[in-house]
């Protein structure tokens, strides 16, 4: 049975990635600082509740991949402090890294993201273009990308996914990423609120789909995926953000689209070609797209009674949840638990 360490296994995706990991009888061991988690959770498979600044080796004895999503993980809560960022999303990843290699890890797979080429006016994008991160958290993820290839050898596989921004429903939901963020709005206000003309392309991938996609990162063979960057997606999941907004105002027509007042200073927009992951794995199957998860989010929220109320409250926001715990003290400067 192979031992993976899942960092950030608490967060979004990893609430959705241990869970399938854990059916398909892999030995999981989860690490996370639980930032976004009640203390009082209750957690049916082993985990470290560390900081990944504060790993050591025998965390990682008799690991054979290590699936590393922990991290400052978006634009405006690296802008916050982005010499933290540098800390965590650089400096320990490439630490881990290199721990990793020192104990035997085989593999080492890194959550990248998309948005390492910043504003790309260009038909579509390949792992070969050149990257151009406009923000601090898109900038760690270039330099920690970089890094990590450098420590591949005949024993050790980095291998960088950048990743589509993610939608759908996770049992830790954000929804401070575009189409959860709109739906939300949508059923919270009746009103699809853009912060934006809409005209910036941006790829998006389920979170299911995603978590299938590390999967697959764990079990294919080697030599498919030894020292690889993968842009992982479908081509058809490029959308404007207006095309978003619309295709949620399909399903709910009450809901009109409207420009707010307030204006994202987000000027990421970049459209990918997925030909190389689609090429080297031609059987795997993308069972999710935006249509079916913006109909499984407006059950959740509408099951769940979302409301307006709730859609400001910091246990969906990643950057208020972390300004509230400054803020109220429990955790310090440099982000340790007091
Ligand atoms: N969600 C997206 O749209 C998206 C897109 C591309 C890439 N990514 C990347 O995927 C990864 C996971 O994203 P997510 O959406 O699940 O983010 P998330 O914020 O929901 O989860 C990140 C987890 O990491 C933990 N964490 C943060 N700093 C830590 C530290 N110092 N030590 C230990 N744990 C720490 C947090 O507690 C949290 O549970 C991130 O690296 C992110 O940059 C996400």
């Amino acid at each position: 049975m192979k031992k993976i360490l899942v960092t950030g296994d608490q967060g979004y995706i990893g609430a959705v990635l241990v869970p399938m990991l854990v059916h398909k009888k892999y030995s999981v061991v989860g690490c996370d600082t639980d930032y976004f988690v009640s203390n009082k959770k209750k957690f049916s498979y082993p985990r470290l509740k560390k900081d990944i600044r504060k790993l050591e080796k025998r965390d990682l004895e008799g690991v054979d991949s290590v699936v590393h999503l922990a991290a400052l993980s978006n634009d405006p809560m690296a802008e916050l402090n982005s010499a933290l960022t540098r800390e965590i999303n650089f400096s320990a990843s490439v630490r881990l890294a290199e721990l990793s290699k020192q104990t035997g890890v085989k593999r080492f797979i890194f959550s990248s993201s998309c948005s390492v080429y910043g504003n790309k006016f260009k038909a579509s994008v390949t792992e070969e273009d050149s990257v151009n991160p406009l923000t601090s958290y898109a900038k760690t993820k270039v330099q920690t990308e970089k890094a990590l290839l450098e420590l591949s050898n005949e024993n050790f596989s980095p291998i960088i996914l950048r990743n589509p921004t993610v939608h759908g429903y996770s049992p830790n939901i954000r929804l401070d990423l575009v189409v959860n963020n709109l739906v939300a709005c949508a059923i919270a206000n009746r009103k699809i609120i853009l912060l934006s003309d809409g005209r910036a392309w941006r790829p998006v991938i389920h979170v299911k789909d995603l978590s299938r996609v590390f999967m697959l990162m764990i079990e294919s063979q080697r030599l498919l995926v030894h020292n690889q960057v993968f842009l992982v997606g479908e081509n058809s999941q490029n959308y404007l953000i207006i095309n978003i907004a619309q295709e949620i105002h399909g399903q709910l027509p009450e809901c009109k689209i409207v420009f707010g007042d307030k204006k994202s200073r987000d000027r990421r927009s970049y459209k990918m070609n997925f030909y190389k992951f689609n090429t080297k794995f031609p059987k795997f199957r993308f069972k999710m797209n935006l249509q079916k998860s913006i109909s499984e989010l407006i059950k959740f929220f509408k099951e769940t009674k979302l409301t307006a109320a709730e859609l400001k409250s910091a246990d969906y926001f990643r950057m208020k949840k972390l300004k509230y715990l400054l803020d109220s003290r429990k955790i310090n400067k440099k982000l340790y638990w007091i």
